[in-house]
């Protein structure tokens, strides 16, 4: 059974919680051209009516529909929503797991913010949030949605043997911690990569649990959700052949609160760079480099020495790290309130240590 209700439901259930996407998308004429669609269309009431029938009869599902957006246009407004919306279900005794609904264009965005937001809380509770989307409109021939949406609950629902709480995510069949998975490709249909997925949703990959938990014995904290408006803004830039330095000056003289460098290689940048980010630590503000390649770690002092207060990202991807900078600096303004004296550099350097499981 699967309801959609304003009065808080009291018995064991899964809360699904939809956000957009291509899963709730519609094709104007899927079977000549399923690609030429629009996202965020359907309802995530509709989406579960859809594959009732093959609910497992004990699973109560509740929905909520937080947004219904293309996800190239996710707000940080909405992440606070969302953020709220799943610590809220994590706390209610009700909730024994929840589902999200997401595009897949910008869900390497929304699984970092989980995990470094909720991902903590989730362990402690023992209970999943499994992200989901999909790459074809819930309309198209070979939607895949359904199957996804499927998979989600089950991983949600299904008391799997060690496996414990926190945020995951599910495409394709497969499993992984929902931080690890990232679109790789602008239209492949198997464009979202996970890093390192369990065999399959349920079936658990000793390896995977094993890197599950060297994450989870490092992420020790959540760090608090921006409340919306106070978000700190930071821009991610992209080093490349001809880069100028006006690029940087400009922004000091704007409210930007930090800078993700998109570096080429090991995530050097250009030279013409190196003043003007200099003078953009010295104006306060915060700094980190990652690589533009799309893989592989950035490592603090390599190719050269860091620019004083600077730091690497880690495994972490320009996208990733920016909403991790965003957080941290964030967090450091809530500490520094409460009288504390932690920076965001402090906070960065707790997530850049989490490792991709390979
Ligand atoms: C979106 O990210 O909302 C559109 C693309 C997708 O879901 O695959």
């Amino acid at each position: 059974m699967s309801s959609q209700q304003d009065a808080p439901e009291t018995s064991p259930h899964i809360l699904v919680l939809g956000m957009g996407g291509t899963i709730a998308g519609l094709a104007s004429s899927p079977d000549q051209n399923p690609m030429q669609y629009e996202a965020g269309q359907l309802e995530v009431a509709s989406l579960l009516a859809h594959i009732q029938s093959a609910i497992p009869g004990n699973v109560k599902l509740v929905s909520k529909q937080v947004a219904n957006i293309n996800s190239r246009n996710l707000t940080e407004s909405l992440l606070t929503l969302l953020g709220d919306a799943v610590r809220e279900a994590l706390a209610n005794t009700s909730v024994k797991g929840v589902v999200v609904t997401h595009g897949t264009d910008t869900i390497e965005e929304t699984g970092i913010f989980l995990q470094l937001t909720c991902g903590k809380y989730a362990q402690n509770l023992g209970k999943r949030v499994i992200l989901t989307g999909a790459m074809l409109p819930a309309n198209a021939p070979k939607a895949d949605g359904p199957s996804n949406l499927l998979d989600a609950i089950r991983w949600a629902s299904t008391p799997i043997d060690n496996c414990p709480g926190g945020i995951y995510a599910v495409m394709d069949g497969r499993a992984c911690l929902a931080m690890d998975l990232a679109k790789r490709h602008g239209s492949a249909l198997n464009a979202p990569i996970q890093a390192s997925p369990s065999s399959s949703a349920g079936l658990i990959n000793p390896s995977w649990l094993s890197g599950v938990k060297a994450v989870q014995a490092l992420w020790t904290e959540d760090l608090p959700i921006p409340k919306e408006g106070e978000w700190p803004w930071v821009e991610i830039l992209t080093s490349h052949a001809g880069a100028r330095s006006e690029t940087i000056t400009h922004w000091l003289n704007s409210k930007v609160k930090g800078l993700v460098i998109a570096g080429s290689g090991m995530g050097g940048f250009h030279d013409a760079w190196k003043d003007s980010l200099v003078a953009a630590v010295k104006h306060g503000i915060a700094l980190v480099r990652t690589t533009r390649t799309g893989a592989g770690e950035t490592l603090p002092d390599l190719p050269e020495k860091d620019i004083s207060g600077c730091l690497a990202s880690g495994s972490l991807t320009a996208p990733r790290a920016r909403i991790a900078l965003q957080l941290s600096v964030y967090a450091e303004k809530q500490n520094q309130t409460a009288g504390k004296s932690l920076t965001w550099q402090d906070f960065f350097a707790r997530i850049a240590v989490l490792p991709v499981i390979r």
